[in-house]
């Protein structure tokens, strides 16, 4: 295969079949295929079709095979609790093999799905490894997430067992997992049969249901587990994700595509290899943890880490730096946020003088735009390439980036960089028609796409099609807005749906209005997410009361809040509910988020020409001013 980018990129979008086969023959096989891209029913494309392989046997056991048993797979590392483990590649798979035993006990078979709630601790990466040693399908929900939203994922997925934990913890906080599960049971029509929880030291809980069983009961009897043979298209994950409604979307993952696609990328994207340390900070229960605290790096037998801390805090903001350098990590994968967080605490990198960094070659950053302030102070003080690349938990890889590992491309401060080889990107004007270099418009992906992407939502083949792939007929719509400028660099300048990102964290603003129009008082309500210099954006909610309420302001505002934190989670991060006397619409009835948003951030924004009633935005204006939001 040739070494240059751009004659990688061509190959992989004029012969993306001959591209990905030879590809294909670095991952292990029961059954190589024969088909490589099934392609008779669009948008449905099927990779690998009649390939047979173990998502668990890429991650492990091939390591193993090649003799490589002995390095370290996973670096444990908690700030939080003072607990540091290495596990090495033949330690990771015993108990691996061990807890697919204990899963295989409780009655789990080929399909079935696990929900797994749990901190950022090994015993959630080895029970997302042995679901896939065993053929189950696992969904892990973000411990931020409250016990509605885990409600209803078990009763989208019908999760036949969900593994827990007694606790989390943020810093200054115990986040009690038990009473969250408790309460999402109570609240699910579905009911899993069994809890298996595991017990952290010092944080016991008492399990009372005959169903709830303790990790390392579960164990006792336990045998060691064989992977078993999986079909290339069977699933290895669904991982729900906000969409444009609140009805969250059950993202899958098949199972021969993903470990093709996401190795390929250790090396092409990140330039990693097996004898590197690789460590990216962010939670299994999103997307950028599920590939790549766990899934890209042990397929490709590199080492990788597990930080169950923060930027700042844990104990402060020199704790990356200090795990960069106890380590020898040699890239690092986390979101703008965590380096705006440490920025704020500590601008003049006093913390980082303290630390040996002589190991760290690359910085990648994803989640959210990358602003160029964040980057140069990056670059200045770790004097490394520091790389914006876009994705979303529907690819699960990069859809653009700089390829270090292929070639080096220069940085333009704000861009995402190229496509990546696999994507056909695109930017289209609303007729449908390709825009010209720099015109702004729809960021789309040409079909098929890549494998290690969506075949489609779990059980929702029809919401998949109308969703992504009917707007423009023969692409995908990322829902991402943007240009593509003269050399091919992509910028993404904003969502076009409701999708917000708080602190890299990606949020439906449809589902926090669904929650705020279930307060007995409000008539009805408008969030929008606004600039934030540390998280990028913040929700904020405005509400309109029924007439005849006579509750004090304040009090609605707190109990709005509080509904949200009870129902989405803290990790909404919802703090500011303001009721307001009317909101401004459209002579159609159409809220004008849009614009009021502009307000918000003090941008220019034109009257719109349908408005109802031009005042109400002076309104707007005055309660924004007075609620502290413009100053
Ligand atoms: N379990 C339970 N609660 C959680 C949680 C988890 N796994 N993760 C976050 N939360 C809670 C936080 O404790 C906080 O609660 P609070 O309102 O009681 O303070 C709330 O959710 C909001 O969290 P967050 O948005 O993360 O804000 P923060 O102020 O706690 O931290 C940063 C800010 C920048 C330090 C943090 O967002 C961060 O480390 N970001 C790194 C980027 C990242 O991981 N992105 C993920 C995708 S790549
Ligand atoms: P998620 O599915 O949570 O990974 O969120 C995906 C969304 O985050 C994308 O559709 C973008 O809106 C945004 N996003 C991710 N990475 C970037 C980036 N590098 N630049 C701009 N936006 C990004």
């Amino acid at each position: 295969m040739s070494s240059n980018f751009r004659q990688i990129y061509e190959q992989s979008i004029n012969r993306p079949e001959d591209f990905w086969q030879e590809i294909s023959e670095d991952i292990f096989w029961f059954k190589k295929p024969k088909q490589i891209l099934k392609k008779d029913t669009p948008p449905f494309y099927k990779w690998f079709a009649d390939g047979v392989t173990n998502t668990c046997y890429n991650a492990l056991d091939i390591h193993i095979d090649q003799g490589r048993g002995d390095k370290t797979a996973l670096i444990y590392d908690s700030p939080i609790t003072g607990n540091k483990k290495k596990f090495t590649y033949k330690e990771l798979k015993d108990k691996v093999s061990k807890f697919a035993g204990a899963l295989k006990n409780q009655d789990i078979k080929k399909g079935d799905r696990v929900i797994i709630y749990m901190p950022m601790i090994p015993e959630a990466v080895i029970a997302m490894l042995a679901c896939g040693r065993i053929g189950a399908i696992h969904s892990v929900v973000f411990g931020g997430f409250a016990s509605n939203e885990l409600a209803s994922r078990i009763d989208d997925s019908k999760a036949k067992l969900l593994v827990t934990a007694s606790c989390g913890f943020e810093p200054g906080r115990t986040v009690e997992y038990k009473p969250l599960v408790d309460e999402a049971l109570k609240l699910a029509s579905h009911k899993p049969e069994k809890i298996i929880l595991y017990q952290r030291s010092g944080h016991e809980v008492k399990l009372n249901a005959p169903n709830e069983i303790s990790w390392e009961e579960s164990m006792v009897k336990a045998q060691d587990e064989d992977c078993v043979e999986m079909n290339a298209n069977d699933f290895a994950y669904i991982l729900y994700t906000s969409g444009t409604t609140g009805i969250p979307k059950g993202i899958v993952r098949d199972i021969g595509g993903h470990i093709v696609a996401l190795k390929w990328t250790m090396k092409n994207i990140y330039n990693i290899d097996t004898n590197d340390i690789w460590w990216s900070a962010s939670d299994i229960g999103w997307i950028v943890g599920h590939s790549y605290i766990v899934y890209a790096p042990l397929f490709k037998g590199c080492t990788t880490v597990l930080f169950e801390g923060k930027p700042v805090g844990t104990p402060d903001a020199g704790a990356f730096w200090k795990i960069i350098s106890d380590y020898k990590v040699k890239s690092l994968f986390t979101a703008p946020t965590a380096f705006r967080a440490i920025k704020k605490e500590d601008p003049e990198g006093k913390f980082f003088s303290k630390y040996d960094l002589s190991a760290f070659e690359s910085l990648f950053l994803a989640g959210e735009r990358a602003d160029p302030d964040t980057i140069k102070w990056a670059e200045n003080l770790l004097k490394v390439p520091v790389i914006d690349h876009w994705w979303q938990t529907e690819t699960s890889w990069a859809i653009s980036s700089n390829c270090t590992g292929i070639e080096m491309q220069k940085t333009k401060y704000g861009s995402a960089c190229k496509a990546v080889p696999g994507y056909d990107v695109k930017v289209l004007k609303s007729d449908s028609s390709i825009a010209k270099p720099n015109e702004m418009g729809d960021i789309v992906v040409k079909l098929p796409l890549p494998p290690g992407t969506f075949p489609t939502l779990w059980k929702a083949d029809e919401r998949y099609k109308k969703t992504y792939m009917t707007n423009y007929n023969g692409y995908y719509q990322t829902y991402d807005a943007g240009h593509i400028d003269d050399d091919g660099y992509i910028w993404i300048m904003s969502r076009t749906d409701d999708i917000i990102n708080v602190a890299g964290h990606r949020l439906s603003t449809g589902a926090i209005e669904e929650v705020l129009s279930e307060h007995q008082s409000v008539a009805e309500c408008a969030v929008l997410g606004i600039a934030d210099k540390l998280k990028g954006q913040l929700p904020i909610g405005l509400v309109v009361l029924k007439a005849g309420v006579t509750k004090d302001n304040e009090t609605i505002s707190k109990e709005c809040i509080k509904m949200v934190r009870d129902k989405i989670g803290p990790v909404a991060a919802f703090k500011v509910a303001i009721v307001i006397k009317r909101l401004p619409k459209t002579r159609s009835g159409k809220i004008l988020r849009g614009t009021i948003r502009k307000i918000a951030d003090k941008e220019e924004y034109k009257m719109p020409a349908t408005i109802d009633d031009p005042a109400i935005l002076k309104e707007i204006e005055e309660d924004l001013i007075k609620n502290n939001i413009l100053k």
